[in-house]
């Protein structure tokens, strides 16, 4: 494969301030992640250490083989809503290895409000079991929750997309054959009290876990009896009477040691073959995307420079380079794992969108991970190209995408703008994992273009408010994006090559069929 030449000088001062710039949007994004993650002082953190719990992340650092990375999803869920009160939106879900297995783990934070689900929590468990279920992949419930919040219950309960949810995936994962092992470590009432119940074991931790559908204070209001939450749903109770439990676990380690236990038994599944190939660092320092990230978007980047910084030995053999070259198509590995890229340099136009399309269908046939990386401001407008059937070109793209059926893991260095957020695999095109880097921006356009649009169809000078502005700014944040679950999780672009690595081999454990027809050119 042929290396890519860089063309940068590192050393100018504009490169430099570059460099300065992205190290300001470091620091914002360190001391938003450290705000969720570092809450020692909390008074609700220190009740619950008090109690001698572990915090969720110490658990799942326990369950995980030792010195193995956890990739943790949507750290900022939730993150400036609610006045802050929700952490991570009080659940941690991401996917490790126990005993060489990879799971995904969904474990609630009881320092959260109780571990009590809003529509985030809940929206973040469900994409863990949707992750789970594409990717085959055993799942671990640390159950620790009080069930629905609930001044926010109609937003949680009722809906398709809403708590039921989470027992409805448990019934269709078992079917799947997919293991579900929950570890009761605190409290798991009513409808929570299913995640147990419909896990194919259950360990609970002794004078710790509780499990019913009514807790004490429901029992006395419903039927007047007196009964204190161990004799109502206690370890003793669940193990020696119910059932509901299989194993009694002495203290939280000991409950880990029986779930690792379990995992050790667990049959490997097997893996899609991905041809791999030993790993070769990049021949350019990933450090310097911080100076080459386009934190202006108006400006546009050269994407081969910072393919340059994310691939393996920095080589890329490119497919229709000379065609359609504001979408850059072509091959590499990331850590040793083959990989098609797709990603943009400039407006998505017709050549371009067949161009995607048809590496598309060659990627498919060869069994090639495809990896999108986004920073697109739309399809290229105009009476020209419109003529030329720009809708129709774009159209085959968007399909292609749509129904791949290799991995695809979409991450968005720059803008992510309108139909183009759609033919680069946003998240309505199903992508296996979707990360943002800290600069970059979503929405249905700039908030000066939908000021211009207004302003045209209202009439000059009749819309001239920059709020509209000002709400589009702060709507197409990074930050917004995560907090509501339109991603992943915002990445710090120099583990975008771990991440994404990590991504493709986790998505290996999913089938995927053979396409249904041949690769027409287009
Ligand atoms: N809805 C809304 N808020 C809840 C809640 C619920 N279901 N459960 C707990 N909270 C809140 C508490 O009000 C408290 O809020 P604060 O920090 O603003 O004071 C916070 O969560 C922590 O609760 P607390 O009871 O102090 O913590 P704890 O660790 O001693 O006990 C629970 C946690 C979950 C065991 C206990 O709060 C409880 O039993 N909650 C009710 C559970 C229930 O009946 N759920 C049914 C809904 S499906």
């Amino acid at each position: 494969m042929k290396q890519i030449n860089s063309n940068i000088t590192t050393t100018d001062d504009n490169f430099n301030s570059r460099i300065a710039s992205y190290n300001e949007l470091m620091e914002v994004y360190n001391s938003r992640i450290n705000s969720v993650l570092r809450r020692e002082k909390d008074l609700a953190v220190i009740k619950h250490i008090s109690r001698g719990k572990l915090d969720p992340r110490t658990r799942i650092e326990l369950l995980i083989d030792k010195d193995t990375p956890f990739l943790e999803l949507s750290t900022l869920a939730a993150y400036d809503q609610y006045d802050n009160q929700f952490p991570s939106a009080g659940i941690v879900t991401g996917i490790g290895k126990i005993h060489g297995k990879l799971c995904m783990i969904i474990a609630n934070d009881a320092t959260v409000k109780g571990g009590t689900y809003i529509s985030e929590t809940v929206k973040k468990h469900l994409r863990g079991q949707e992750i789970a279920l594409q990717n085959h992949l055993p799942c671990v419930y640390l159950v620790d929750s009080g069930g629905i919040f609930l001044p926010e219950q109609a937003n949680i309960f009722p809906d398709r997309d809403g708590f039921g949810r989470i027992f409805y995936n448990q019934s269709l994962m078992s079917a799947a054959a997919i293991p579900q092992i929950a570890i009761v470590m605190g409290s798991c009432t009513a409808g929570g009290a299913y995640v147990p119940a419909m896990s194919d074991e259950t360990i609970i931790v002794k004078n710790q876990g509780t499990i019913f559908i009514g807790g004490p204070p429901l029992v006395k209001a419903a039927t007047g009896e007196e009964v204190t939450a161990e004799e109502l749903g206690g370890a003793f109770v669940h193990t020696g009477i119910s059932g509901v439990a299989d194993h009694l676990a002495e203290n939280e380690i000991d409950a880990i040691r029986i779930c690792r236990n379990i995992f050790e038994l667990i049959p490997q599944h097997e893996n899609q073959y991905f041809e791999s190939y030993p790993i070769e660092e990049p021949a350019y320092n990933p450090m310097e995307l911080y100076g080459l990230a386009p934190i202006d978007l108006r400006k546009q980047v050269d994407i081969y420079e910072l393919i340059a910084r994310i691939v393996d030995g920095s080589k890329f053999e490119e497919f229709k380079r000379d065609y359609g070259t504001t979408l850059i198509t072509g091959y590499s590995r990331i850590l040793g794992l083959p990989v098609g890229i797709i990603a943009n340099n400039g407006f998505l136009t017709s050549e371009a969108s067949l161009k995607g399309a048809h590496f598309i269908e060659i990627c498919n046939f060869r069994k090639i991970p495809l990896l999108f990386l986004q920073n697109i401001s739309g399809f290229i407008v105009g009476k020209k190209y419109e003529h030329e059937g720009i809708a129709r070109n774009g159209a085959k793209l968007i399909h292609a995408v749509a129904t791949a059926v290799v991995p695809k893991i979409t991450v968005i260095i720059g803008g992510s703008y309108g139909a183009g957020n759609y033919a680069m695999a946003g998240r309505a095109y199903n992508p296996d994992f979707l990360f943002m880097w800290p600069n970059s921006k979503i929405g249905v356009m700039g908030g000066q273009q939908a000021q211009g649009v207004l302003n045209s169809i209202k009439g000059e000078g009749k819309n001239q408010s920059t709020d509209l502005i000002q709400k589009f700014e702060e709507e197409s944040s990074a930050y917004f994006s995560t907090s509501r679950i339109w991603d992943d999780g915002i990445i710090d672009p120099i583990n975008t090559r771990a991440i994404v690595g990590l991504a493709i081999s986790i998505a290996s454990n999913k089938k995927t069929e053979p396409p249904r027809n041949g690769i027409y050119r287009m």
